[in-house]
């Protein structure tokens, strides 16, 4: 049986950390689950986001993953401590699972000069204050700022994107969290699916301020922590490979993943219980 690592996302968004991760790590096999069919996670409570991303890790699990990645924020900020702390412990082999908030902020130290910094994230990342609280902790002399952007995983979701009716939707964001501390000189996209925006993002952001995409520092901390646990490293399959589950239709799932993947896909539809 193989054990890739697995990928989780409300839908395509976590595509944008597997192909950071593939890119720095080819040698695993990885295995993606996009939840398309009830995306968005992100104005869902923290019941919902957590019973749904349970569900997901334990699919992966069931798969032949032993260690999985929150490639979403909104699951990393409302289910990732939970299933860590209580669902982890209740399971007789070993499993991991990681998120991508807390790298992301490891990163943030040596990219803000003026120590204030702002996060744009769905309305339960933004609410949930993951990025401020765990800022806090690391680097407490930085002030975050949180700026939610409820359409926009609907965008890209939606192949909307890069149409001209994105725009209205990215300057509105970015005019509103420039207005709110005009002393960030760092937007952190905290969400998956944003880097699919960028293009829009830059057109309206000051050129002085730093964009900063998550997919790098999430696979650099992926690659620590695999040198630091041999023990999980040697239970990674390494073919590299890469399959993909959608809980919606596989046609659609391959348009999308056309963006990333040049090659045809293998995709297969999945009921998440
Ligand atoms: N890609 C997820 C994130 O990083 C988005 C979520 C959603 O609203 O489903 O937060």
């Amino acid at each position: 049986m193989q054990h890739p690592i697995g990928i989780f996302d409300s839908g395509y968004g976590g595509l944008t950390i597997l192909e950071e991760i593939r890119q720095k790590l080819p040698q695993y096999d990885y295995l993606y689950l996009g939840d398309n069919a009830r995306t968005p996670y992100g104005m869902r409570s923290f019941e919902i986001v957590y019973e749904f991303t349970l569900q997901a890790v334990n699919k992966l699990f069931q798969e032949g993953c032993r260690l999985v990645i929150l490639a979403c924020n909104t699951a990393s900020a409302k289910a990732l401590r939970t299933i860590q702390q209580n669902d982890l412990p209740k399971m007789n082999e070993y499993r991991r699972v990681l998120g991508v908030i807390r790298p992301t902020i490891e990163s943030i130290g040596s990219l803000t000069q003026t120590n204030h910094v702002g996060i744009l994230g769905t309305p339960g990342t933004i609410q949930s204050e993951s990025y401020v609280l765990e800022t806090e902790k690391l680097y407490p002399y930085i002030q975050v700022i949180g700026e939610a952007c409820p359409m926009w995983v609907a965008l890209v979701e939606n192949g909307e994107y890069d149409q001209p009716g994105a725009d209205y939707f990215v300057k509105k964001h970015i005019d509103t969290i420039l207005e709110k501390d005009p002393e960030i000189d760092t937007l952190i996209l905290g969400c998956t699916h944003y880097p699919l925006l960028e293009e829009k993002i830059k057109k309206y952001l000051p050129d002085n301020i730093n964009l900063v995409s998550q997919g790098v520092y999430v696979a650099a901390s992926l690659a620590d922590y695999l040198q630091r646990h041999p023990e999980m490293d040697r239970l990674c399959s390494k073919n590299g490979t890469v399959r993909f589950y959608t809980t919606e239709s596989e046609e659609k799932f391959k348009d999308m993943a056309a963006i990333f993947f040049r090659d045809e896909i293998v995709v297969n539809r999945i009921n998440l219980v």
